[in-house]
């Protein structure tokens, strides 16, 4: 058993490819419930590992506020050394042994952020118009389309707290929102805590005292086949859905009703393999330019406008 980060360091030995027995130099400093820890692991001219555990606040409205799990760095890895990888996934390994399932949500939720700021920024898109809520992006769309015959489509309305908010928004009276939800919830699991079934209301449809809402209950698959879009100026896109399939299957859908100038809002687009891999995987295949008219602060909500 090596104690030490010494001993480790002295494990590393040149053609060994193999670690077996350590344990971080004070096991305890790992203790999810220790806010802070840094193992270090050196050998010189081969590389320099530091994992740090710390007890971090991811800013997204406030709501997560628990530990991070962060790789720092490898550094001068020695060109023709394997060893350097095979003790870095080692490191990792073993300190997966004392982490918490919150912490490995945490870790994953970064990369997300990291993603969806590094995909907005490799795309061109200008990401500097920055709001508080997502309220502040549908009032940003409404006033640009205040005078005009809108038709808002909801995917994923839940219990229709953005479709009321959007029915105060839009004062044309051609105006039409159109909701649709299974009201029985998500079909599949997304998060750990948002299962196959989240956000049921056994079917039961929310009421909004306004004539130009209507609700499509049902699943997209469903509603959608027998669904025309009736006539208007503009074309208002919430996605609520929150996942992959539902979201794919939407944009897909309504291809040709996407026309340059339509708005595309996105509620959750900080999920890479869920809204923003349909996004992506919708533009790259149609080839459709999009500008970005503004987002939350950490880029979960998200407004397009379709340009070209
Ligand atoms: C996050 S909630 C919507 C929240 C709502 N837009 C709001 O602002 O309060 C997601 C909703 O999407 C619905 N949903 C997801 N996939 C669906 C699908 N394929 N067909 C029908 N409803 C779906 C769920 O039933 C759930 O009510």
């Amino acid at each position: 058993m090596i104690r030490s980060v010494p001993e480790l360091a002295r494990s590393v030995s040149p053609g060994a490819n193999h670690f077996s027995g350590w344990r971080s130099p004070t096991d305890k400093s790992l203790d999810p419930r220790f806010p802070f820890s840094l193992i270090t692991a050196s050998a010189p001219r081969r590389a320099t590992l530091l994992l740090k555990i710390t007890s971090g606040r991811l800013e997204d409205s406030g709501r997560m506020q628990s530990d991070t799990l962060s790789v720092l760095r490898i550094s001068n890895p020695h060109p023709h050394d394997v060893n350097t990888s095979v003790l870095f996934k080692y490191c990792l390994t073993r300190a997966g042994e004392l982490v918490s399932p919150g912490m490995i949500y945490d870790l994953d939720a970064t990369i997300n952020y990291l993603e969806v700021g590094r995909w907005m920024h490799a795309n061109g898109y200008d990401t500097t118009c920055r709001v508080r809520q997502r309220e502040e992006l549908f009032k940003l769309a409404a006033a640009q389309v205040t005078q005009r015959d809108v038709l808002y489509l909801e995917f994923g309305v839940h219990q229709g707290d953005a479709t009321r908010y959007w029915s105060k928004l839009l004062s044309d009276p051609r105006s039409k929102l159109h909701g649709f939800d299974s009201f029985e919830g998500l079909p599949e699991n997304f998060l750990p805590h948002r299962r196959k079934g989240h956000f049921s209301l056994q079917g039961q449809v929310p009421r909004i005292d306004d004539p130009r809402v209507q609700f499509f209950p049902g699943w997209f698959e469903q509603t959608l086949a027998t669904y025309t879009l009736p006539a208007h100026d503009v074309l208002v896109l919430n996605f609520d859905a929150d996942l992959y399939s539902s979201t794919i299957f939407v944009l897909n859908t309504l291809e040709r009703a996407i026309v340059p100038g339509t708005y595309i809002y996105f509620d959750e687009f900080n999920h890479r393999f869920h809204e923003l891999r349909a996004f992506r995987e919708f533009t790259e295949r149609t080839g459709m330019r999009c500008s970005l008219l503004g987002t939350s602060r950490c880029l979960d909500h998200v407004l397009f406008q379709r340009t070209a």
